[in-house]
């Protein structure tokens, strides 16, 4: 990751800013920069101003000290320190500066691991301890049921327990299956087959009622590396949340076309040529996700419904995570909500768990 410098004079002009530094700052370099007032230059961006503008007033400057830049939704990690000459008099000050987005992206993504760890843990040792007695409680009522069969109440409220245990067994197995992690058979899938799987599989789970569904596949789309029965997961998920949004009315868009994805620089250590990816996209024109739930929605046992678990999103971004794809949403009670799957066409970098 390169430093960003910026160093302007005691007057306040500007001495010197690298490419990137305009970069990070998401400016474009002009002729006349140079020599100009850098509260002019750097005006789209007030908080740097304000820093700079402190240069020459503190008497400690801050050292390896971040600042949010809000607008561009960044973080930089900088150094302050000023400029003299032979005698101590303060010339100018000069700014050293990293985009810190992407470290500070990665540690969030590992601090929600291993939050996620120690919840897997807790939650796979509850599932297995509530498996069993939710069994019996379903045996037990079958053999009840038969032993009194002509009590039509009983009947009833029998029919009730089972179907009630059946449900709170479904939950645990989903829970299950969302803490262990993921195995990947890896093989060349085809995207066309699975969509058209999952949408077939959604309907048996949600109720599409008059929801018009298309699907659309760019014509010779790559087959890709990866899970296909995993993979149908997620596409089911992501389809009968939209039928589940939609109650019955509205349209779900599925398109697949060829992208490419950034690589990581974590894993590359140097910025790298984009790979080759597919990108599917799964939107419908329901209501939305609220704006303030945007970030919670991808969270275990985060649901707004009345008999949702709130595990599909969950087990949905771990299964993209397992791929080395990312997803990403994009909502407006205008648009409605588009779910945005990008996975890499290849597994050749290795990183297949
Ligand atoms: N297409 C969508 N439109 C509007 N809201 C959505 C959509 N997809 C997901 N959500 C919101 O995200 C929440 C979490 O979704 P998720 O699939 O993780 O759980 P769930 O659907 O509530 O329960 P489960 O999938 O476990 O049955 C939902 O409760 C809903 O509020
Ligand atoms: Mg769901």
């Amino acid at each position: 990751m390169r430093n960003g410098v910026l160093a302007i004079h005691r007057d306040g002009t500007l001495a010197l800013m690298n490419e990137e530094a305009y970069r990070i700052f998401a400016l474009t370099p002009r002729p006349g920069d140079i020599g100009h007032p850098f509260a002019e230059i750097l005006r789209p961006r007030p908080a740097v101003v304000r820093m700079l503008g402190s240069a020459f007033e503190l008497s400690h400057l801050p050292n390896r000290a971040e600042l949010r830049l809000k607008d561009l939704d960044r973080v930089i990690g900088y150094t302050l320190s000023q400029v003299r000459d032979d005698r101590g008099r303060p010339i100018g000050a000069v700014l050293f500066f990293k985009d810190l987005t992407q470290v500070e992206q990665l540690e969030e993504r590992e601090r929600l691991r291993d939050r996620l760890a120690s919840l897997g843990e807790m939650a796979a040792g509850m599932a297995h301890e509530l498996r069993n007695p939710l069994a019996g409680i379903e045996v037990m009522a079958g053999l009840l049921r038969r032993q009194v069969p002509d009590s039509k109440d009983a009947q009833s409220l029998l029919a009730d327990i089972i179907s009630e245990a059946k449900l709170a067994n479904a939950i645990v197995v989903e829970m299950l299956e969302f803490v262990r992690p993921v195995r990947l058979q890896v093989e060349q899938t085809n995207l066309a087959e699975v969509l058209n799987q999952a949408v077939t599989l959604a309907e048996s789970k949600a109720a599409r009622g008059r929801v018009q569904v298309s699907i659309e596949v760019e014509p010779g789309l790559p087959m890709i590396d990866g899970d296909h029965h995993q993979l149908s997961q997620v596409f089911i998920n992501l389809v009968v949340n939209a039928f589940e949004a939609l109650e019955g009315e509205g349209r779900v868009g599925i398109r697949a076309v060829r992208g490419d994805m950034e690589q990581d620089p974590a894993f590359t250590g140097e910025p790298a040529a984009p790979i080759p990816a597919v990108v599917i996209e799964v939107a419908d024109d329901g209501p939305g996700v609220p704006a303030h739930l945007t970030d919670r929605i991808f969270n275990p046992f985060f649901t707004t419904k009345v008999t949702g678990s709130g595990l599909g999103l969950a087990i949905v971004r771990k299964i993209v995570d397992a791929h080395d794809g990312r997803i990403d949403l994009n909502s407006s009670p205008q648009i409605g909500t588009r779910f945005r799957v990008t996975l890499p066409v290849s597994s050749a970098s290795g990183w297949f768990k």
